[in-house]
């Protein structure tokens, strides 16, 4: 399955897809890397694990509907046929969903349906909860809204800060979003609707 990546910061979620993916016998291969702030870091990344980086600046166009329609159309020109949201700080318009229907996946630092949007960690803080984690989900228009394919929980331990817990749950990313695209690149995962139907665990 080819595969693209969406992403605006640091990329290690970008890292840990080529890392798992990029191996002898696996069911899918990041195609492409793109990325809406020039000079992430996560561009060098690519380059470095010889994925095509393509730096795309959302400040240049002229409406969200604008940059999305690109969007869109430099994953299409790749034939790219699942986007991954690795760290991808926007909000998809339809103008772009409806271009890859039900084949658009993020990873989101939290336990969704707790914690959407900005700053998961520090909100689970706030809160006080004694669990925290990442969800992948299939992306719809809302923020952190769609289809959840996959959970994993960390602890938060006394003493925790940001910092730390963000570490603990980004660790479960690195495992938990590459096990997703392997499940969806073998066929075992597939959405009715609002309903994701998983052949198997993915954990
Ligand atoms: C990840 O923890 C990801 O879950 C989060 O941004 C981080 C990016 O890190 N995404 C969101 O909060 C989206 N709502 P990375 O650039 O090192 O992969």
């Amino acid at each position: 399955m080819r595969v693209g990546v969406l992403a605006s910061g640091s990329g290690s979620n970008f890292q840990a897809l080529v890392d798992a993916l990029h191996v002898e016998g696996s069911p899918a291969r990041v195609l492409c890397l793109i990325c809406n702030v020039p000079g992430a870091k996560v561009l060098d990344r690519a380059r470095q694990a010889g994925v095509e980086a393509v730096a795309l600046d959302h400040k240049t166009f002229a409406s969200r509907e604008a940059f999305d329609q690109r969007l869109a159309a430099e994953l299409e020109q790749r034939e790219v046929q699942l986007v991954c949201l690795a760290g991808y700080m926007r909000l998809v318009t339809r103008a772009f969903l409806s271009r890859f229907p039900g084949r658009v996946v993020n990873v989101h630092p939290a336990l969704l349906p707790a914690f959407p949007g900005l700053h998961a960690a520090r909100q689970a803080l706030e809160y006080g909860t004694a669990l925290a984690g990442c969800t992948v989900h299939f992306v719809d228009e809302g923020t952190d809204t769609g289809p959840i394919i996959a959970q994993a929980a960390v602890p938060v331990l006394p003493g925790d800060d940001e910092a730390a817990l963000t570490a603990r749950i980004q660790k479960e990313e690195h495992r938990l979003f590459p096990a997703v695209v392997r499940a969806i690149a073998a066929g075992a995962v597939r959405l009715e609707g609002r309903k994701v139907v998983r052949r198997e665990v993915i954990a």
